[in-house]
C-alpha cells in the first residue's frame, strides 16, 4: 500500500456533493486518497489524525477580504495586516482568502496597483491567497491591462457605485464589463447609490443628527435596490457576469433571483452581518452602535435576516464571505473613534469608518447557527468561492492528485459544549468583534493548510508559520460565464450585441 504523510481517520467527510464516513490521506501537500471508513488502515503513514466522528471538509474559501489598504475611503486605517488578518483566518478554518489589491482614482495602471499589493504580502501570509483587482480608475490604460491581469493569475476585479473616491460612473462601469468580458475576468459590484447616500446624508446634517445609528438611516435600502437593479441591466446590456457583493436588502436579493430566473448570468453574496446583526445593533447606547458600522449597514430587523438566510438556501447567493474590513474601536487615530473631534464631541456617522472584522468567525457563526444544510455550507463557504473565482478544483474540494489538502476538521455533533463569543478567542488585531456573545456550538478543532496542520485547538492552537501561504493564480471562473461566446458590438444596420 501506498505511504502517506497524513491521514485522517473516523471523519464525516463533508462536500458540496456527499456526506460519508470516509478516511482521507494527504501526501505531498495532495489530496491522495477519500476512502471508506477502515479502508486505509493497512496504509504505511507517518502520522494520523483521529477526527472522532466530526465533519471534514474541505478549508474554507473567503472571497471578500479587506487587508492593509491604504487609506481609500477617508479617515481610518485597516486594523489588520496581511499577518494578523491571514493569522485569524486560519484559527476560524478559513484556507484560502481573496484580498483585494485597490487602485486609486489618482493612479491610472493596475499592474502597478497587484505589484505593491504583492509586496505587502509577500513572506507574511499564514493562509493562501490571491487579489481581486479594484478599479478606483478605468482609464485607457488600466482597460489595455486586463489581459496581463489574467496573465498573471488575476481573474476577478471589483468596481463600487458608491464612495467619492471610488465611484465609477455608468459608462465607467460599461468600459469595465466590455473589457472583462473580453478576458473572461468577473466584475464584483458594490451596488449602492452613491448620491442617494450622499443626499441623505445632507438631510440627517441639517437635522443635527449624527449619531452611528443614522449611518443606517443614511444607506437607505432603496439606495441598495437601486444600484443592484442599474448593476443587472448593465451586466445583461453587455452580456458581463457579475457578483453582486454583501447583499443586504430582500428587495436587492428579489432583483437578483428574478434576474438569474431569466438566465442571467448574475451571482451574488452575502456576509454574516446581514444574518446576525440588525438595526439595534447600530442603535447601542452612546458610541457602542459604531461597532457595526459597515455598508451596506445592518438592516431593520430579524424578518430581513431571514429573507437572506433563505436567499442562501435556495440559490440566490452563491457565496456567503466575510467582507472582513476591520478597524479599532477605541482608536481615534486609525479607528472607529477618528471620527470624534471637537466639532462632534460625540462622533459623526459620515466619518465613522466603515467595515467589521469576521474573517475568523464566518465559519463557526453560519455553522452553528445550524440553518443551512452541511453540504449546503461547505458549498457556499469553500466550493462556490472556489469555482467562482478560478480556484477550482485546487481549492474547494477533495478530488484524489488535484486538490489541495486543505481541511477543516469539526467537534463532533453535540460534542462542543455551548460557549459565548468572546473577543479575547480571535487572533485579529482589533479590540472588538461585533459578534461578542453570540452563542456559537462548533469551532474548527484542527485546520489543515496543504497537508500541514496549522491550527490544533487542544494541543497548542496556532501552529502555522506566516510565510507558508502561498500565492495562487487563478485561472477563468469556472461558474460565472456569459451566455454568448462572440465579441460584443454595434452592427452596421444599428443593431448591437454579441455576433
Ligand atoms: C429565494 O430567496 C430570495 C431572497 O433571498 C427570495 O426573493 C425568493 O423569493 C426566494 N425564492 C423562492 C423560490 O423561495
Amino acid at each position: 500500500m501506498a505511504a502517506y504523510d497524513l491521514i485522517i481517520l473516523n471523519g464525516i467527510v463533508v462536500t458540496d456533493t456527499a456526506i460519508e464516513e470516509y478516511d482521507v490521506a494527504i501526501k505531498d501537500e495532495k489530496i491522495a486518497k477519500v476512502a471508506k471508513r477502515g479502508a486505509l488502515k493497512d496504509a504505511q503513514v507517518a502520522k494520523t489524525i483521529n477526527a472522532d466522528g466530526g465533519y471534514v471538509m474541505p478549508g474554507g474559501v473567503d472571497g471578500h477580504v479587506h487587508l492593509q489598504e491604504p487609506p481609500l475611503f477617508g479617515k481610518g486605517s485597516s486594523a489588520d495586516n496581511y499577518e494578523t488578518g491571514s493569522r485569524s483566518a486560519i484559527c476560524g478554518g478559513t484556507t484560502t482568502m481573496v484580498t483585494f489589491a485597490p487602485q486609486k482614482k489618482s493612479e491610472d495602471t493596475l499592474l502597478d496597483t497587484l505589484h505593491a499589493t504583492h509586496e505587502r504580502a509577500k513572506g507574511n501570509c499564514y493562509i493562501d491567497y490571491s487579489f481581486h483587482l479594484l478599479v478606483g480608475n478605468p482609464s485607457e490604460r488600466a482597460l489595455s491591462e486586463f489581459k496581463t491581469l489574467r496573465e498573471e493569475g488575476i481573474s476577478s476585479l471589483k468596481i463600487y457605485m458608491t464612495y467619492e473616491t471610488l465611484q465609477l460612473n455608468d459608462g465607467q462601469i460599461l468600459d469595465v464589463l466590455l473589457e472583462a468580458r473580453r478576458n473572461q475576468i468577473t466584475t464584483m459590484v458594490h451596488a449602492e447609490n452613491g448620491e442617494v447616500i450622499d443626499w441623505m446624508t445632507k438631510q440627517l446634517e441639517k437635522r443635527n443628527m449624527f449619531a452611528p445609528k443614522f449611518h443606517g438611516t443614511s444607506h437607505a435600502p432603496i439606495a441598495e435596490t437601486e444600484a443592484t437593479y442599474r448593476a443587472i441591466c448593465l451586466s445583461e446590456f453587455m452580456d458581463s457576469p457579475i457578483l453582486i457583493v454583501h447583499v443586504s436588502t430582500p428587495p436587492a436579493a428579489a432583483h437578483i433571483k428574478s434576474a438569474q430566473d431569466r438566465g442571467i448570468p448574475i451571482y451574488a453574496e452575502t456576509c454574516p452581518q446581514y444574518l446576525f446583526l440588525t438595526k439595534a445593533d447600530l442603535d447601542k447606547p452612546g458610541f457602542e452602535g459604531a461597532k457595526c458600522v459597515c455598508s451596506p449597514p445592518p438592516r431593520e430587523s430579524e424578518k430581513d435576516c431571514d429573507v437572506i438566510w433563505d436567499g442562501l438556501s435556495n440559490g440566490t447567493f452563491t457565496i456567503l464571505s466575510s467582507d472582513h474590513c476591520p478597524f479599532r474601536y477605541d482608536d481615534n487615530v486609525n479607528g472607529k473613534k477618528t471620527c470624534i473631534n471637537n466639532e462632534y464631541p460625540e462622533g459623526h456617522f459620515k466619518y465613522i469608518p466603515n467595515g467589521i472584522a469576521g474573517i475568523e468567525t464566518r465559519l463557526s457563526l453560519a455553522l452553528s447557527a445550524d440553518r443551512l444544510g452541511l453540504k449546503k455550507f461547505v458549498e457556499l463557504t469553500s466550493t462556490n468561492p472556489a469555482k467562482l473565482y478560478g480556484l477550482y478544483p485546487l481549492k474547494g474540494a477533495f478530488i484524489e492528485e488535484q486538490s489541495d489538502a486543505d481541511v477543516t476538521i469539526w467537534y463532533p455533533p453535540g460534542k462542543m459544549q455551548e460557549f459565548e463569543l468572546k473577543n479575547e478567542m480571535l487572533h485579529h488585531n482589533v479590540d472588538y468583534t461585533p459578534f461578542e456573545g453570540r452563542t456559537l456550538k462548533q469551532w474548527p478543532r484542527y485546520t489543515i493548510l496543504r497537508g500541514k496542520v496549522v491550527w490544533d485547538k487542544e494541543n497548542g492552537g496556532l501552529l502555522g508559520e506566516k510565510g507558508y501561504g502561498k500565492f495562487i493564480k487563478r485561472e477563468a471562473s469556472s461558474l460565472a460565464k456569459p451566455r454568448n461566446n462572440g465579441e460584443w458590438d454595434i452592427y452596421a444596420d444599428g443593431s448591437f450585441g454579441c455576433s
